[in-house]
């Protein structure tokens, strides 16, 4: 299959919507990274999905919205905590888990009885879904394990030959992946960090919501779940990735102790001449979105850069800082050093 690579007007957007219509998959920039949009009603349009990016059956989808009028058709029941979620930080990166409703297909739900939903602000994504009426499931626009794209480019090195069009708006802003929250219950759960926070959460629910252990701990294979995603492995490079934690000195020392060939570290602004390897900044120090912004970003260059090793300078895990953490330990298989 030939795929297009065009960047986002009218013409190019009128051929994603007619592709969406005719069950194809298109891949399309939101906010937080680049999706792989498919029809949700559609189950050929769905496994379509699941077979471009290699992914397993068993890990559901998220449907995407552009007004709240189309909620109905996607859930069969909104509580009265996702109206309050919705009301604040729709348009935007969360992700709410509600109960599903008959029209959704069942493969973009994995077979589970509850649907993740979310109403992206990025107005490529929001013109693609207004123009085709067609609330699409888009995981992110990456092969199944690796990190998830950042820019059309990106999309296009996984995606060619295996979709039809990929639509370049742009890097996204974010970088990182939307915040999942479910409210199946009365206890909210996040169940994958993002740029919205608990603290943030919790203020518009005013009462406590839980952070899911597994954004933070390695879990075994049999351990059980609430979102299947959390069990594979992901955002993952080729090179074998390691988090070091300590202070710029001890990073340094880790680094020269440890002599690895063709080793590249990652680190924060203005701390590149530092390090006696080659080093690129994931952010500022301080700055835990321009750290999520460029995350993805970088691991990919570094790849391309042909690096065996990556050493990275651990992430603060407050706020923001917690969505960055979760990618980067995982693209490092938990591997944590303490210096
Ligand atoms: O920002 C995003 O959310 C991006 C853009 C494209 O919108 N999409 C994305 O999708 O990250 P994906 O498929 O890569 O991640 C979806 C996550 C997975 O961890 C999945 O297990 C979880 O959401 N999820 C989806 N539906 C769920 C459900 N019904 N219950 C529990 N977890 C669910
Ligand atoms: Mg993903």
């Amino acid at each position: 299959m030939d795929t297009k690579l065009l960047k986002a007007n009218e013409e190019s957007i009128d051929l994603a919507c007619e592709l969406l219509k005719n069950g194809e998959v298109v891949a399309v920039p939101t906010e937080t990274v680049y999706g792989l949009a498919g029809d949700a009603t559609n189950s050929e349009a769905i496994k379509k999905i699941f077979e471009a990016k290699g992914r397993p059956s068993d890990n559901p989808l998220i449907v995407h919205i552009s007004n709240l009028n189309m909620l109905d058709k996607i859930v069969s029941k909104i509580p009265e905590d996702a109206k309050k979620l919705a009301k604040v930080f729709w348009p935007g990166p969360l992700t709410i888990i509600m109960p599903k409703s008959k029209e959704v297909c069942s493969e973009v739900c994995a077979g589970l009885d509850s649907v993740g939903v979310r109403m992206p602000s990025n107005p490529i994504a929001r013109e693609i879904i207004e123009k085709s009426e067609i609330a699409f499931a888009a995981p992110s626009a990456n092969i199944s394990g690796s990190p998830s794209p950042t820019i059309a480019t990106d999309v296009f090195a996984d995606m060619n030959e295996r979709i039809p069009l990929v639509i370049d708006g742009g890097e996204c802003e974010a970088g990182v992946e939307s915040t999942v929250i479910s409210v199946l219950d009365d206890k909210p759960v996040i169940l994958r960090p993002g740029i919205v926070t608990k603290e943030e959460i919790e203020k518009v629910l005013n009462k406590e919501v839980v952070i899911d252990k597994h954004i933070t701990e390695n879990i075994d294979a049999k351990g059980e779940v609430l979102s299947p995603g959390m069990k594979y492995k992901h955002y993952s490079p080729k090179a074998n990735v390691v988090v070091v934690k300590g202070s710029l000195e001890n990073f340094v020392a880790f680094i020269e102790a440890h002599e690895l060939e063709n080793a590249f570290a990652m680190c924060f602004d203005g701390e590149e001449d530092e390090i006696s390897i080659p080093a690129l900044s994931y952010g500022k120090i301080d700055d835990p979105e321009s750290q999520a912004h460029n995350l993805f970003a970088v691991l990919r260059d570094l790849d391309r850069m042909g690096a065996e090793y990556i050493i990275a300078r651990c992430p603060e895990k407050e706020g923001v800082g917690l969505a960055v953490y979760n990618r980067l330990i995982r693209a490092a298989g938990f591997k944590l050093y303490e210096v």
